[in-house]
């Protein structure tokens, strides 16, 4: 669900007419809704009630400070895996305590700020990390609280760019060989062990390789508490996907997520981490574009819209489904058209969709791509020098530009020319 309507045939978020927001910042942008990020965040935040837990919003999927600091206000920590990440969820306010710092390959200098702005955890990924993490705890005179990330070689059963549970995969610690990495933390001074930390992949629509994933979670806890670890936060990762497409096979929702985990680890008596990025992003933004030509193929039409990869990589990248509607609703019992949507950038990769039927389009109109929250604007580019597309939030009424577009010479002036030119 998400507060992206139709009022009288115009597409409205929240309570303000998308046609509006277009007027005022030309296209294309993002357009985002407060109340799908809020109503998101505590979908996960409820299903999780009656076990001590925190939601730690994956902030990779859409990192704007406006964003952050309506999800730190309800109460969301933060999962950061950089540097970069790490300065916007302090600089959105959140305290150090209710940050996660997750990725493969922290810098010495990344750990250095955390432990120095203060940090909830780190999830360690390897032992050449955990040994960097540790020194540069002693060098400062702290103690590091860390989870070990597991790989626990379970198929999630998504897309192979965003599976990370199989041992193929370049995340985390074979589970295998678990014992014997925490027995290695456990004996160095500037480490805290508190917990196990786990991810298996991103758009997951079955809950069973979770389940897999967790249960094998459950059985490392019992083995480490004999060996006398005291595991007392288990970091279940994210990766709960949506529906995008509104047909039936929908994922299933955070409440049987939520119940699948008490099931599963409740007994332990641990906190529960989760970082979900996707489901609380996604459907909670779109982006909106304008039709530039309609084009007439061989075989086909071609809607090209100012839209492009490097707004919206998800397509050309992962093969990725956004459903895609008109701003003004057609009338009823229009004939729909097949369109081949494409943006213009010089690549037979900037496709949108192909053989997408959809009601018909004019040069001018606006069309929305739906579920565009998560990982739409933080993975654009300004490739064919296409300056990054603007961010709008939402709020009821009241819409905000959240990041502005710049200027084609603030792009350019951001070169600098060597002396001998
Ligand atoms: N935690 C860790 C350690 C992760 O690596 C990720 C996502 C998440 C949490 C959040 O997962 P989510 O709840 O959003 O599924 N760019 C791709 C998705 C990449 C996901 C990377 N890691 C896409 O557009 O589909």
């Amino acid at each position: 669900m998400d507060h992206f309507l139709y009022r009288d045939g115009a597409l409205f978020a929240e309570d303000v007419p998308v046609a509006e927001i277009a007027a005022e910042v030309g296209t294309p942008f993002y357009c985002y809704s407060t109340a799908t990020f809020e109503r998101h965040f505590r979908l996960f935040d409820e299903a999780l009630e009656g076990m001590d837990h925190l939601v730690c919003y994956a902030m990779k999927a859409a990192s704007n400070q406006a964003i952050l600091k309506t999800l730190a206000a309800v109460g969301a920590g933060m999962d950061v895996v950089s540097g970069g990440e790490y300065a916007r969820a302090k600089a959105a306010g959140v305290p150090g305590d209710r940050i996660v710092f997750s990725g493969v390959g922290k810098t010495r200098d990344e750990i250095e700020m955390a432990l120095s702005g203060g940090i909830r955890q780190f999830n360690v990924e390897s032992e050449p990390e955990m040994a960097v993490i540790n020194e540069v705890a002693l060098v400062l005179g702290v103690v590091a609280p860390i989870t070990v990330r597991v790989n626990p070689d379970v198929d999630a059963k998504t897309h192979a760019k965003i599976a990370t549970g199989k041992s193929e995969n370049k995340f985390g610690i074979p589970i295998s060989r678990a014992r014997e990495v925490y027995a290695h933390a456990a004996s160095l001074k500037g480490l805290k062990v508190i917990g196990i930390d786990v991810h298996i992949g991103s758009q997951l629509t079955q809950l069973e390789p979770f389940r897999l994933a967790y249960e094998k979670v459950a059985q490392l806890t019992e083995d480490l508490r004999s060996d006398g670890h005291e595991i007392s936060r288990l970091d279940l990762g994210g990766g709960l996907g949506i529906p995008y497409t509104r047909s039936n096979d929908a994922p299933p929702l955070p409440t049987e997520y939520g119940a699948m985990v008490r099931e599963t680890l409740g007994h332990l008596g641990c906190e529960i981490e989760i970082e979900p990025g996707r489901l609380i992003a996604g459907n909670a933004g779109i982006m909106v574009s304008k039709v530039i030509y309609v084009k007439e193929g061989e075989d086909r039409e071609f809607m090209i819209i100012d839209g492009a990869m490097n707004d919206l990589i998800r397509p050309a990248m992962y093969e990725a489904h956004h459903d895609i509607i008109p701003v003004v609703e057609a009338s009823p019992g229009v004939e729909k058209q097949r369109y081949d949507i494409v943006g213009p950038v010089c690549e037979s990769g900037d496709t949108f969709a192909k053989e997408r039927v959809m009601e018909p389009v004019q040069a001018g109109d606006l069309i929305a791509f739906r579920s565009a929250g998560a990982y739409g604007a933080v993975m654009s580019s300004e490739y064919n020098s296409r300056p990054l597309i603007p961010e709008v939030l939402v709020k009821g009424d009241q819409f905000a530009v959240i990041r502005r577009r710049p200027t084609l010479d603030e792009m350019i002036n951001r070169d600098t020319i060597p002396e001998w030119l």
